[in-house]
């Protein structure tokens, strides 16, 4: 089976993530899809974004949800990352974009693109987010009973087990994935030391858990582990693909790691560098 490479926030390892000469780049590298976060701003617009805050990214500082989309679009999201931006994609620094400009940018392809949106919450799971994307995506003409058949196929995405049980409700399975990361990796993301908080550990190892029930009960229908998970748990793969299921894995960024997900199977894989990746697999 042909295995489908997504651009990890656009073409992030050579243009500054999320931006529209990411996503350009993506496409050009001959990306089969395209991942976004989601965040809400201060004034309800969904914007693309990694951190709560907009501090590594921007020449800003400030968390997203108090900020609103005037303000953010006022900042610089490209420079930080120190890239030469070519001509081709405007030559000069790059705001912060919209749902709504990254689905036009995909619109305008000329061919199918697949979207992996992960919505980004932080303890607590609220609705919201969710409901203000799905009505977007109905706007731009998606529905999930069409989403197969149109020019961008929409996945949607949470390590919030919360989330993926309310999408559930409303989008078929098959297009959601739950993700998984092993608790030390996001113990180290959060900065605390090696076993950190207790209580903090086991409240991600009960969220894991209870993501992997997810997966089990088909709820959600794309597992969406790390790669560092996958190297923890390969068993899962066979279990997981067994049922059927399409299977995707962050960052495959090498040739050991791409190798790894092809040995398990694996038929989706995101990357920060689609070109290099889509260059692996092309050449096999
Ligand atoms: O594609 C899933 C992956 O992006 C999840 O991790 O931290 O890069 O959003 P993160
Ligand atoms: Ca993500």
């Amino acid at each position: 089976m042909s295995v489908k490479v997504f651009a990890h926030r656009g073409a992030s390892a050579y243009f500054a993530e999320h931006t529209r000469a990411a996503y350009l780049q993506a496409l050009a590298d001959g990306a089969d899809g395209v991942e976004c976060d989601l965040h809400l701003s201060a004034d309800g617009e969904l914007v693309l974004l990694h951190d709560d805050d907009v501090d590594r990214t921007s020449n800003g500082t400030g968390f997203v949800s108090a900020l609103t989309l005037a303000q953010l679009r006022a900042l610089d999201f490209s420079s930080w990352k120190g890239a030469v931006i070519p001509p081709l994609f405007g030559g000069t620094a790059e705001q912060l974009l919209t749902l709504d400009e990254l689905l036009e940018i995909l619109a305008q392809a000329g061919r199918s693109v697949d979207l992996a949106i992960e919505f980004k919450y932080g303890a607590v799971f609220d609705t919201r987010l969710v409901d203000a994307t799905l009505e977007r995506l109905r706007l731009h003409g998606w529905s999930p009973e069409q989403s197969m058949a149109g020019a961008v196929r929409v996945s949607f995405m949470s390590f919030h087990p919360k989330a993926l049980k309310y999408l559930a409700q409303k989008v078929p399975a098959q297009f959601l994935c739950q993700l998984l990361e092993e608790v030390k990796d996001v113990q180290e993301t959060l900065g605390g030391a090696p076993g950190g908080a207790p209580t903090t550990a086991s409240l991600l190892r009960r969220a894991m858990a209870e993501g992997e029930r997810l997966v089990d009960s088909g709820v959600a229908s794309i597992a969406g582990p790390g790669v560092d998970y996958l190297y923890a748990h390969p068993e899962n793969a066979a279990r997981w693909l067994g049922a059927g299921r399409s299977f995707r894995v962050w960052t495959v960024d090498t040739e050991e790691n791409l190798a790894l997900c092809q040995a398990l199977g694996v038929t989706e894989v995101t990357s920060n560098r689609p070109a290099e990746i889509r260059a692996l697999l092309d050449r096999i």
